[in-house]
């Protein structure tokens, strides 16, 4: 009995019309409720208005109305209020604004797709046929949504709010910077990192393979250049192979396959990375370019940070 996935999350935009298009054309699908939707998990992302972009919420899954009871009495201890029907808990992250929900709900069926053949030295596996990446055509759809990053000015506290309130365990860390946390088997679903202002870093989502990763982006960057901000790579924390766009809004959307998966607590060692070493971010891939850790609108943002939350 615990908590199994990130199940959905509440971004705030200034417009949610050309972030609406944005996140249709990425390859989610709007339903007439008005949530985006992946093939595999669902309603996954609502937008709201907000005038500045934010996090405005999370919800997480849980197996049991107990986990509910154990997050109640977790967050109490903290000072934090919750609101529960036995079904449903809401709590707020005190300085991030984020309203985290969590809620009973039966694990999603995850329907395994198959292994892409690749050839290798002394292995044809293939046969007679072109690799899968080069002959697809169709339009890339996210299965799921794997992660959400939010900068806090206080990444400690939001950081406790997470893992000793809400349950989430601690994967990885970067010394005093940030913490790649679970609430699945995923090596991160919740990434809290220390910033100067509260805003939301990047959103990520599932694709089959590294090559749905390099399909997705680069249908994304015609016409949109200016939608580019850091790929193709393969990071070293979650060692995902990554491409980062950027939606009208500014918060940055991640196409990723290939993380790593946690599913024996036991056998997992957490690491803490040491603080400013670009190892720790990437493996292989274009250098990191500076707007990927300070955005371009990190200025404005601080500036009206009073509008938000
Ligand atoms: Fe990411």
């Amino acid at each position: 009995m615990s908590l199994h996935r990130l199940a959905s999350i509440t971004l705030g935009v200034p417009d949610v019309v050309t972030a609406g298009a944005y996140y249709e054309e990425f390859g989610l699908s709007k339903g007439a409720d008005g949530w985006y939707s992946t093939t595999d998990g669902g309603r996954q992302l609502r937008l709201v208005r907000s005038p500045a972009r934010r996090l405005v919420g999370l919800s997480i899954g849980a197996d049991s109305p107990d986990d509910l009871y154990a997050i109640t009495r977790r967050l109490s201890r903290l000072g934090i209020d919750a609101r529960t029907d036995g079904r449903r808990l809401v709590a707020t992250e005190a300085v991030t604004g984020v309203e985290a929900e969590v809620v009973v709900e039966p694990r999603p069926a995850r329907p395994a797709v198959p292994a892409t053949a690749f050839n290798g030295p002394g292995r044809d596996e293939r046969g007679a046929t072109r690799a899968p990446g080069v002959v697809r055509e169709g339009i890339v759809r996210p299965r799921k949504l794997g992660h959400v990053v939010i900068g806090s000015t206080d990444q400690e506290t939001s950081r406790r709010f997470f893992t000793d309130g809400i349950g989430l365990k601690v994967s990885d860390e970067i010394a005093g910077v940030a913490a790649f946390m679970r609430c699945s088997t995923d090596h991160h679903n919740v990434l809290v990192q220390s910033a100067p202002v509260n805003f939301v870093h990047h959103t990520s989502w599932e694709v089959d393979d590294v090559d749905e990763v390099g399909r997705g982006a680069t249908r994304m960057l015609e016409g949109h250049p200016e939608r580019h901000v850091w790929g193709l790579g393969r990071h070293t924390v979650g060692s995902n192979f990554f491409w980062y766009l950027r939606d009208p809004a500014g918060n940055f959307s991640e196409y990723y396959s290939d993380l790593d998966c946690v599913v024996d607590d036991a056998l997992w060692k957490p690491a803490v990375w040491p603080s400013g070493d670009p190892k720790s971010f990437l493996t292989w891939g274009p250098p990191m370019p500076p707007s990927f850790i300070e955005p371009e609108d990190l200025a404005a943002l601080m500036t009206g940070a009073h509008a938000s939350p």
